[in-house]
């Protein structure tokens, strides 16, 4: 009996195998390699490639992408994320470059927000304001990772408890992030947390793209729309007003496929205090699975990213802080607006907006939130 039960879980394993493959062309795979070692805890690259020949490098400091190479209409591969040949450049990465944001992403004003009746301070790092995390946010750790292979795809687990009173944040807080790269040319981000105190969590991704290739000059020419009729608008600090403001008949409005340049300089205040687009869109959803939050498309290569996520909001930063002081992979150095990021999330500053989506996450409940990256090409 036993030796019948084994025969026939060969037999249908076998049969999905060969389904699988059949389907795919050539297996996905997985490389693993030194990256080298951040106070004395060993960093790995891992090469994670699928059936369609479509390849992320991502590391466990910070969980980094460090690249994504994806192919043009005409089938020629090229790398479109922004980041650094190696692991010394990930160490002083101001722009966050490719990283896991946490455990609160984007700013909360004033470095400060009350809880439960108590007040807690966080260390201020972008003027008056906390952000992404802090001083040694998720982006600066080290993550243990587990990688693994299944049907859908090949992807890398990982998981850091960021400890009780860590850059200011109570409880102690598992997050667990994980990528699978799949053999329909996404790459989908699952995150999940646990807390033995009540704590803001927001954790994203902050992939800079250039879809024409990383190095090839500036975003403008690409062309995004958003799945959003409204945004938060922000004061001069960056902070949401608190206000939900319609995008019709202003410069943020990206309901329809509209370049990116085409009006970034304009007057528009919101783009004036912005340096030019940074700012949460407002995802338009009618329940509370992934949605399409993000399409965006590079005229001559074709390329296509789209962007799905569980999330409420999604900030469209245009790369406005980069201006030529970063020098990157093969010694390309990144302008103003030579990448974009579209970090889904909940709405900045949310401890301090009692109005907003909440982001506590209280002990006994699992913080969960996917995003799905999809890869394409339009002739
Ligand atoms: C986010 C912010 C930007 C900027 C970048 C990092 O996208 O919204 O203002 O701080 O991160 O440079």
């Amino acid at each position: 009996m036993k030796l019948k039960t084994s025969t026939f879980v060969v037999l249908i394993s076998l049969t999905c195998c060969a389904t699988f493959a059949a389907s795919a062309g050539r297996p996905h795979s997985m490389k693993k390699e030194k990256f080298g070692s951040v106070q004395g805890n060993a960093v790995t690259l891992y090469t994670l490639t699928n059936s369609n020949g479509l390849e992320v490098r991502a590391t466990n400091f910070g969980g980094i992408i460090v690249s994504v190479r994806t192919p043009d209409k005409q089938g020629r591969m090229d790398d479109i994320v922004l980041g650094f040949d190696d692991l010394q450049g990930y160490l002083d990465n101001k722009p966050y470059f490719g990283a896991i944001i946490g455990r609160y992403a984007n700013r909360i004003a004033a470095a400060r927000f009350t809880l439960d009746g108590v007040q807690y301070s966080l260390a201020a790092n972008d003027g008056p304001n906390s952000l992404h995390g802090g001083i040694k946010g998720f982006n600066k750790v080290v993550w243990s990772a587990e990688p693994f292979e299944n049907s859908t795809g090949v992807g890398l687990m990982f998981t850091y408890t960021s400890k009780d009173g860590e850059e200011g944040y109570p409880g102690n807080l598992r997050a667990k992030v994980t990528y699978t790269l799949t053999d329909q040319n996404e790459l989908t981000f699952d995150y999940e947390a646990t807390t033995d105190k009540a704590t803001p969590v927001n954790l994203t991704q902050h992939s800079y793209f250039n879809l024409a290739g990383d190095g090839r000059g500036d975003i403008l020419g690409q062309e995004l729309t958003l799945n959003a009729d409204r945004f938060t608008p922000v004061d001069k600090n960056l902070i949401p007003t608190g206000e939900l403001r319609a995008v019709k008949n202003t410069s943020l409005d990206f309901t329809k496929s509209t370049t990116i340049g085409s009006r970034i300089n304009d007057k528009d205040e919101q783009l004036v205090l912005g340096h030019g687009y940074d700012h949460n869109f407002v995802i338009h959803r009618t329940g509370p699975g992934p949605v399409l939050a993000a399409h965006v498309r590079e005229p001559q290569t074709g390329r296509v990213l789209e962007i799905y996520t569980t999330e409420p909001g999604v900030q469209f930063y245009s790369g406005n802080f980069l201006d030529g002081t970063t020098t990157g992979k093969q010694g390309h150095v990144y302008k103003q607006r030579f990448g974009l990021a579209l970090e889904t999330q909940h709405f900045p500053d949310s401890p301090n907006h009692p109005e907003f989506p909440s982001t506590i996450l209280r002990p006994g409940q699992v913080y969960q939130s996917r995003t799905v990256y999809k890869f394409s090409v339009e002739k």
